[in-house]
């Protein structure tokens, strides 16, 4: 494997001294990207592009190439790969989101579900080790997952939703039920995980875009803890490197203090919140990643240079802060108004590292 040339992402996740503050985009190759356009259509469509190892390479250097300023690259797959994987039937209508052909959602269908043969997503660690190659050392390349929880409620929904009333009605009803699909998924995710890591990523990410939905204590019982189990499963080392873990609760913020105990190195944080008092309500036991609102890249550049001031001034002197947008960066962003708030990162942020 070739050299790393750019260590800064990697480094701020360790909280290690660095001389600018590090960052990239949630969803950073994707539709906002004429580029990205372009090869989902030769494609043909979406998953196509998941699963040919080539195009997976050729979307995930499309933002490295248009935007020098950035720290890390993520693999282009999704989350969902993984209930497709164990044989729900992922498929995309246009115009409408993710949706299966199969749930999991009474007695028998939760209890038939299985950790898959890892061979059924061969096509991602090929992508990877592809991607590798071929960003040869320019930056870090990100693996990731959903949570057991956030793939949970897919597979009971058997599309996406925003109250999750089958969900919970399983976890409350028949709260063992949902324990053996968070068990099934959190085994699967160890494992899926660590065989990307094994084919090259350098750092993971764990997706928990729905635990936000949760009450407090069933936050803590159906999604963090079986984020905690994942992070204690993952191989720790890879290339004689530590692989640094991010745990991303959208929605999430009230429970920093407890997120910032399950032994992930950061911390992903939404707009909610206010990333200085973040910090000071983690102290010293994480890295955080985020804030900024992906709506104000819709604005102006102007705009963009004073939110990006902002987060910046707010998290304050020092290290540990990998600048990201609060959430995945929308299909109507001007590619040029990533570019400034990328350039207002680097500009804005030295200070900050003296
Ligand atoms: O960040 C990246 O650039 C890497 C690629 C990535 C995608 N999805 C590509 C994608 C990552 C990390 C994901 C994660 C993902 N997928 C999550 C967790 C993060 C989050 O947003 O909360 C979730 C919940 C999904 C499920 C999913 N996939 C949804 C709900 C949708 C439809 C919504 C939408 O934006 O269209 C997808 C499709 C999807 N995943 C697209 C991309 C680029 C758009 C597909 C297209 O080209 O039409």
């Amino acid at each position: 494997m070739s050299v790393l040339q750019n260590d800064t992402f990697l480094r701020a996740l360790m909280r290690q001294p660095t001389d600018y503050t590090p960052v990239w985009m949630m969803r950073q190759a994707g539709r906002y990207l004429p580029e990205y356009r372009e090869s989902r259509k030769s494609a043909g469509s979406f998953l196509q592009l998941c699963k040919s190892p080539d195009f997976a390479t050729e979307v995930t250097l499309q933002p490295l190439n248009r935007y020098p300023l950035l720290d890390a690259s993520i693999l282009f797959s999704d989350i969902l790969t993984v209930p497709d994987a164990m044989g729900l039937g992922l498929y995309f209508e246009e115009g409408e989101g993710p949706k299966f052909e199969r749930t999991a959602s009474d007695e028998s269908s939760i209890l038939a579900l299985e950790v898959p043969d890892m061979a059924k997503l061969q096509y991602v660690f090929d992508a990877v080790s592809q991607i590798r190659k071929t960003i040869n050392g320019r930056v870090p390349l990100i693996g990731f997952s959903g949570s057991p929880w956030t793939l949970a409620t897919y597979m009971v929904e058997g599309k996406g939703g925003t109250d999750f009333l089958n969900t919970k009605k399983i976890m409350y009803a028949r709260p063992e039920l949902m324990h053996h699909i968070l068990e099934i998924n959190a085994q699967t995710i160890i494992q899926y995980l660590n065989a990307q890591i094994a084919a090259g990523v350098q750092a993971v990410m764990i997706f928990d875009s729905w635990g936000g939905a949760l009450s407090h204590n069933a936050y803590i019982e159906f999604s963090l803890n079986y984020m905690q189990k994942i992070v204690a499963g993952l191989t720790k080392t890879a290339e004689g490197q530590k692989v640094p873990s991010i745990v991303f609760t959208k929605g999430g913020a009230l429970w920093l203090e407890a997120q910032a105990d399950i032994g992930a190195d950061a911390l992903g944080l939404d707009w909610s919140v206010d990333i200085g008092k973040a910090r000071a309500r983690v102290g010293n036991k994480v890295a955080l990643q985020g804030n900024l609102d992906p709506a104000i890249l819709l604005s102006t550049p102007e705009a963009i240079k004073k939110e990006v001031a902002s987060v910046l001034a707010s998290y304050g002197n020092g290290h540990g802060h990998v600048f990201n947008l609060g959430h995945g960066i929308t299909q109507w962003t001007p590619p040029e108004n990533a570019a400034a708030m990328l350039e207002a990162v680097r500009k804005h942020s030295q200070q900050y590292h003296q």
